[in-house]
């Protein structure tokens, strides 16, 4: 038993530590959940409608913006590109998690920290054609947010990768996750308006309108994320007690949250894509 433990403060401390670290275990569950119906979304609906040319059959997803354009190859083979590659941004980042890997198999752990990096980063250079280049309309405020989430994942991918190769590997471990974050902004952004909509209609439509939240939260599915991250990694590096019930309160709210988007966007907007595209297969 450690000195820390043996004082009332330490013990203190060490309770808060554990809670800490008990809803980090919590929020990553939710991830791997929430990621693997994700993943099983982009696989199903694009991987064979993609790989076989059926291109068309993207336009079942009543929910894109642009998807399938009859005439422009370049456009549409840009979206199938897009999309293979979101599957191993989605499954690569939860990955590069799991502490097993790290430690029995550091040179699996690099080469799907490479891979992640590399799709991610072209991901979002595609996306930013996409946007700009295609385009792809979502509205001006929406297009300037996913633009900076494009550059904070280049840049961040960039700074995990640089520290990693110098082998600061505790540098590399905050950029790495900060990578994770703003990678997946998408994501977020997905699970945020499910749960909103969740939300307006359990309360009887007072609230905003969805489309109405739309534009802040595009900006908000990767700030929040990376505000709660800083809040956690500066509490595990040695915050008081307020600080770490903070963002142990942040964490576990953060992935209750999640959890209700994870089953938002399945029924509401998974679920229903898939059986679409699947019966036109
Ligand atoms: C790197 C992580 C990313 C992932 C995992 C991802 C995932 C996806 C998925 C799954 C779709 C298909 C739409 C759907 O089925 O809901 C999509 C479409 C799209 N994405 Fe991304 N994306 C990422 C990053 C980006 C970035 C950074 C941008 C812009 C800078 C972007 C722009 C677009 C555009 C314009 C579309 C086409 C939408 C349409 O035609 O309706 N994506 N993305």
């Amino acid at each position: 038993m450690t000195t820390a433990v043996l004082t009332p403060g330490g013990s203190a401390r060490a309770t808060a530590e554990r809670a800490l670290k008990a809803a980090a275990g919590f929020w990553f569950a939710t991830v791997v959940t929430g990621q693997a119906l994700f993943l099983a979304y982009i696989l199903a609906v694009y991987a064979p409608t993609s790989l076989s040319g059926n291109f068309a059959a993207w336009n079942e997803n009543k929910m894109l913006i642009k998807g399938y354009v009859p005439g422009d190859t370049v456009g549409n083979l840009a979206f199938a590109a897009h999309v293979l590659m979101a599957a191993v941004v989605t499954f690569g980042g939860t990955l590069q998690f799991v502490p097993q890997i790290r430690a029995r198999a550091p040179a699996v752990h690099r080469w799907i920290g490479r891979a992640f990096m590399t799709t991610a980063m072209a991901a979002s250079v595609v996306g930013l054609w996409m946007t700009w280049g295609r385009p792809t309309d979502s509205g001006l405020p929406a297009a300037i947010a996913i633009t900076l989430d494009a550059a904070l994942i280049l840049a961040f991918g960039g700074l995990a990768w640089r520290t990693a190769v110098a082998r600061d590997f505790t540098a590399h471990r905050r950029w790495a996750m900060r990578t994770f974050m703003v990678a997946n902004g998408v994501w977020f952004l997905r699970l945020g308006m499910a749960t909103y909509g969740m939300a307006y209609l359990a309360t009887g439509k007072v609230l905003p309108r969805p489309g109405d939240v739309f534009d802040v939260w595009s900006f908000g599915a990767y700030l929040v994320p990376l505000l709660v991250l800083e809040l956690y990694l500066r509490a595990k590096a040695g915050g008081g007690p307020v600080m770490r019930a903070s963002a142990t309160g942040a964490v576990v709210l953060g992935a209750l949250l999640m959890g209700v988007g994870i089953f938002g966007t399945w029924v509401g907007m998974f679920a229903p894509v898939l059986a679409n595209v699947l019966a036109k297969l």
